[in-house]
């Protein structure tokens, strides 16, 4: 009877439901300590973070997935300019390692995609691994001309056109053009990332 009752506790909580939502204020605490378990404290230091220093992402583009009511996973977007073409760079996405494999992070993915694209949005470009985000419609295709202000690694820099041709021709730096953060506000995250 006990050997069969484990198996099944492991299961419900397993299949425990997620939700996904937009980010809240209050998310953020846990938003910033599950991107420090994913990618380490010295994330500050990528490539693609100088896209989004002292900035806000676009609006309506901060997803949070939630489980049990815990934060397990995040994604946002925010403004750039692709050597002059409007777009949205899509970062960080983490999942919670203990959550993995669940759909969680197709679920942030496809609900931000669908977010994006029904604000009209023409374009998003991501650094990341093809293999992943090959099922989402990122391919290399149309960012071999683009370059980040730092090191990366050519064939992780991918795109998706949500309006045909958005990202045809497209060259040069991709540079962040999305709000600035008040000074106060941007200081505060500065402090906490450091
Ligand atoms: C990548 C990540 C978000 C996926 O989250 P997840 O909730 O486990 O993803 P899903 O459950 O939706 O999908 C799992 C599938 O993706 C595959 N996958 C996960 N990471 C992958 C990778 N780097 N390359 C290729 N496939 C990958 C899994 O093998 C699995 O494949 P299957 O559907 O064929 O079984 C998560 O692994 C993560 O947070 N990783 C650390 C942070 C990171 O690398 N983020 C992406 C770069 S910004």
């Amino acid at each position: 009877m006990t050997a069969l009752r484990k198996p099944q506790v492991a299961l419900i909580s397993k299949a425990a439901p997620f939700a996904i939502r937009a980010e809240r204020a209050a998310d953020v605490a846990m938003r910033e300590a599950l991107l420090d378990a994913c990618f380490g404290e010295n994330r500050h230091g990528r490539t693609c973070q100088r896209l989004r220093d002292g900035r806000a992402p676009a609006a309506g583009l901060a997803l949070s997935a939630m489980r049990e009511g815990k934060l397990v996973g995040t994604v946002r977007l925010w403004h750039v300019s692709a050597g002059g073409r409007p777009a949205l760079v899509l970062g960080p996405l983490a999942v919670d390692p203990a959550c993995r494999e669940l759909g969680i992070g197709a679920a942030l993915m496809h609900q931000a995609l669908a977010a994006a694209r029904a604000r009209g949005h023409a374009a998003v470009i991501l650094l990341g691994d093809a293999p992943y985000y090959a099922r989402f419609g990122f391919s290399a295709e149309k960012t071999g001309a683009l370059s980040l202000p730092g090191p990366f690694e050519r064939e992780r820099l991918l795109g998706l056109e949500f309006q045909a041709g958005a990202l045809d021709d497209a060259a040069g730096m991709i540079v962040p053009t999305g709000a600035t953060l008040p000074k106060r506000r941007a200081a505060r995250l500065h402090a906490h990332a450091a």
